[in-house]
Parts: structure tokens; sequence; C-alpha cells
């Protein structure tokens, strides 16, 4: 038995108005109590400071789903990890694999996101994965091998303790396809290897969330399975009732 605490994030990407994403925050900060897990929430920026009014004494962590590499300066558009940080963030996203598709990021710029989000004192949650085309054509370990190899090569392997690992298959994302149980603990435990082989404790330590396609009735079966230790949910996360059903299915 490892002594990590699981972890259910809801991403909620580009989605919402400030009203609703109070009414959401408020939803789940009213169903949190008695959880075992941590239970976090990422609404856009713009909702940050709303949501934050929204889930004050809660159990609820707030979060984001992005920053940028840079903590000031002339870079129009960008928001900061300290700027983040100043709405009681604990953690960012990043490398999700709609910043490494849909905005050209590479591994080098969310190894750097990851170093900016742990200088402004919160947890980066680093997200990893392959496309079908990448797993169909064996490069499965060869994806992870170069995604998290930038992140450990910047920030060193006694940092990773201070980060969450992400496992998003890119094909599971919002297809409603989830990995199976068996397909998501083979990649987690194969994450979970690599680390050991450079540091035991910090590879015993690390959680490691699995994501894509997770909803209620398929969490408790992924959440059960040895190096899965919660999760980062999208479509299901948008409605209170689903991702309290999916925080549940931790215990
Ligand atoms: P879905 O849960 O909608 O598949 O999204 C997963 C995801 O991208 C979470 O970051």
């Amino acid at each position: 038995m490892s002594a990590r605490t699981s972890l259910v994030a809801g991403n909620w990407k580009l989605n919402g108005t400030r009203a609703s994403a109070v009414a959401l925050a408020k939803d789940i900060a009213g169903g949190v109590e008695a959880l075992g897990s941590e239970v976090l929430i990422c609404p856009g920026f713009a909702h940050l400071g709303d949501v934050q009014a929204a889930i004050a004494g809660a159990s609820v962590a707030l979060g984001a789903q992005n920053c940028a590499a840079e903590a000031s300066g002339a870079f129009t558009g960008e928001v900061a990890a300290p700027m983040v940080a100043e709405f009681g963030a604990q953690y960012v996203i990043v490398g999700h694999s709609e910043r490494r598709a849909l905005f050209g990021e590479s591994s080098e710029l969310v190894a750097s996101k990851a170093l900016a989000v742990q200088q402004a004192n919160m947890q980066p949650i680093i997200c990893v994965g392959e496309t079908l085309e990448q797993r169909e054509s064996g490069q499965l370990q060869s994806v992870l091998d170069e995604q998290l190899n930038a992140v450990i090569d910047k920030l060193g392997i006694a940092a990773i303790a201070h980060t969450v690992i992400a496992y998003e298959p890119v094909w599971a994302i919002g297809t409603g396809k989830s990995a199976s149980s068996e397909q998501a603990q083979e990649v987690h435990s194969m994450i979970r290897k690599k680390l050991a082989d450079l540091d035991e404790s910090v590879a015993g330590n690390v959680r490691i969330l699995y994501g894509g396609s997770v909803k209620p009735d398929n969490a408790e079966e992924l959440f059960s399975q040895t190096d899965i230790d919660g999760g980062l949910i999208g479509g299901a996360a948008l409605n209170a009732e689903s991702f309290l059903a999916i925080c549940q299915a931790t215990d």
C-alpha cells in the first residue's frame, strides 16, 4: 500500500460563463464533504477569482489549465504562474495534449512551464500521452520517454516528487473511448518504473492520474488499479453530479 492520496481534477477547458462557473463550483463545493480524495477544479483564467470565492472554506482546491513559462515581461497575452498563485491556486496543468497539438507546445516548453509553476510554489500537473497512430506503430515508450525526459532534465528527479503526472492517451480524450483499466494500468506502471530507475522514493510518492473519457461508470475500475491515483476529467467535470460521482469512486 502506498501513502498516495487520490486526486480527482476537473479540467473545465474553454467552457462556461462567470455565472455558470460559479454555480458549478458551488455545487461541487457543497458535495465534497467526507470524500477521502483530494478534489481540484481548473476553470478558465477569467473565472479564477469568482471560482476562488465560490469555493472558499470548502475542501476543493483551485488550479489553472496553463501558464506562461516566464514569470513576467513583454509577453503580450500570457498569464504567469505567480498571477495564478495569487488566486490561491495550488496546481497548474501543463502540456495538455490540446496545448501540444493545437498550440505547438514542445516538451521543452512544457518543462519550462512546469518549472515556472514550481517556482511559484504550486504543483504542475504534467500531461503525457500518445496518439493512436503512435500507439499502433509501437512508439508508446519512446513518446513517453521524450515527454518525461524533458521535465526530468529541467526539474531534476527530486523535484518530480512535487509534481503530478497525468497519463492522457490522446485517442481517449473527448472520444467516449476510455483506455481499458488494463491498458491504463500498463502505462502507469511503465511511467512509475521509469521514475523508479532514477529514484524509488520519488516513484513511490508521485501521483499518476489517468485522463480520457473517465465517467461515473468506469471511474471505479480505473481508480482501483495499483498505479492509478485518480483522474483528470474533462467533459464529465462540467456537471457537478457526474464529477462528484467520479470523486466518490476513489473511496
Ligand atoms: P474527457 O474527459 O472529456 O475525455 O477529457 C479528458 C481531458 O482532456 C482532461 O484533461
